[in-house]
């Protein structure tokens, strides 16, 4: 048990019982084909979420769990995608697949020299050649084949499942950035990929997906709206941050020792139960004697925070943005103003261009309507960051 700032799993995991018995019953019931889908901002704990049902999955007899970020991707192209999500499910499958040959070297060989390896053997695998369709990225040079290739590389598990007999469970973490999957001439995929990927997923027997988004419009698009290619198609959950029970649970679990109420509620109120937040006040305090760890004290570990690791953070999405939206933004946070009208007096832009503005900072998950002509950020610690950090000093 230790505070981190990477994803959560195994012993460093807390709290959301629920959702992941839930999911652990859903996923492996042999009568049941449902998969979950996983909404909410930055930060809150998807990926968390993800990881520790792949790693609770593991444990499970011939249920064959396959993680995959699409955030992971580095070129950012359809190809790269196709070969990582190959290699990806092919690691997940060299247990079972050298158990079915009685290849015990099968795992230990790197899943980038599978297929080599499973040449050099002579396994007459019919889906070895497949594989290797999936794997070559020569095919992608011919535009007609990309739909083909997704094919393969979106059944690739099934048919591993139906060869080994198991269920394949894909977390696709991310989901929505597929669309931005760069193709020839650095063109966008589109949402084209995600209508092929709904058939693919209608003819699964033995696949089961489940994805994430942080940015709650490209959720919708993919499956929240009723005009959306997935719409009913997953089990959705709302992922939110932790509450004040799970705050000092994560907090009281990794230091060993009790914290003051008073502490307690000055961490859950300034992090807002943003478990990345929690993660880094609580690593903080491992600095710390316990008996002298006051509100003082966290105020000045948050303040650090705010100035150093979360500035850089922040400052990167923050110059992502276009300059009217930053200049929304940081008027909402400095004046603290909350209302169209309000934004349009201090700002001196109209209404019109104002509400525009709002509606491209929801799509991008950055802010909320709240209320009737009420907006919020969605991650407070972003609105207190630009107030206080942003131009300070400069
Ligand atoms: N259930 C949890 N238990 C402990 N820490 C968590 C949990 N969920 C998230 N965290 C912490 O919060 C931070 C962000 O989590 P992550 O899963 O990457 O969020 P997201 O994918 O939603 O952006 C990480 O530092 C992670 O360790
Ligand atoms: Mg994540």
């Amino acid at each position: 048990m230790s505070f981190t700032l990477q994803p959560a799993c195994g012993s460093n995991f807390v709290n959301r019982e629920e959702i992941i018995n839930e999911m652990i019953e859903t996923l492996t019931h042999e009568n049941l084909l449902m998969g979950f889908a996983f909404v909410g901002s930055r930060r809150v704990g998807k990926t968390s979420l993800l990881r520790e049902v792949h790693y609770q999955l593991k444990a499970k007899d011939k249920i064959i769990p396959v993680y995959f970020s699409l955030w992971g991707l580095i070129e950012g192209t359809l190809d790269e995608f196709c070969r990582k999500l190959t290699l990806s499910i092919m690691e997940a499958y060299k247990q079972e697949l050298s158990l079915k040959y009685r290849l015990k070297d099968l795992v230990k060989v790197p899943a980038s020299k599978m297929l080599d390896f499973l040449k050099t053997i002579d396994v007459k695998i019919k889906i070895l050649e497949e594989i290797e369709f999936a794997i070559s990225s020569k095919r992608l040079e011919n535009k007609k084949d990309i739909s083909e290739t997704v094919e393969d590389v979106f059944l690739l598990g099934e048919r591993l499942a139906t060869e080994t007999k198991s269920r394949c469970i894909l977390l696709l973490d991310e989901f929505p950035s597929i669309t931005e999957l760069k193709v020839k001439n650095g063109k966008a995929i589109g949402e084209g990929i995600i209508r092929k990927i709904r058939t693919i997923h209608e003819s699964y027997t033995k696949t089961v997906c489940c994805i994430s988004g942080s940015i709650k419009k490209t959720m919708n698009t993919t499956l929240l709206s009723s005009a959306s290619p997935f719409y009913r198609q997953f089990i959705v959950k709302k992922i939110s941050p932790f509450k004040f029970e799970d705050t000092r649970l994560l907090l009281e679990r990794n230091l060993g020792f009790k914290l003051r109420e008073d502490v307690i509620s000055l961490i859950y109120n300034t992090t807002a139960g943003i478990p990345f937040y929690v993660q880094f006040i609580g690593r903080g305090l491992l600095k710390q004697k316990e008996q002298l760890i006051t509100p003082e004290v966290i105020s000045q570990i948050f303040n650090e925070l705010l100035r150093e690791e979360a500035n850089l953070l922040f400052k990167e999405e923050f110059y992502s943005l276009g300059t009217k939206e930053r200049e929304v933004l940081f008027y909402m946070a400095k004046e603290s103003v909350n209302k169209p009208s309000e934004i349009s007096r201090v700002t001196q832009e109209s209404l019109n261009v104002i509400s525009r503005y709002l509606d491209y900072l929801i799509n991008k998950g950055i802010i909320r309507r709240e209320e009737r002509g009420v907006y919020k950020f969605e991650d407070p610690i972003f609105e207190q960051w630009i107030a206080e950090v942003l131009y300070d000093g400069q």
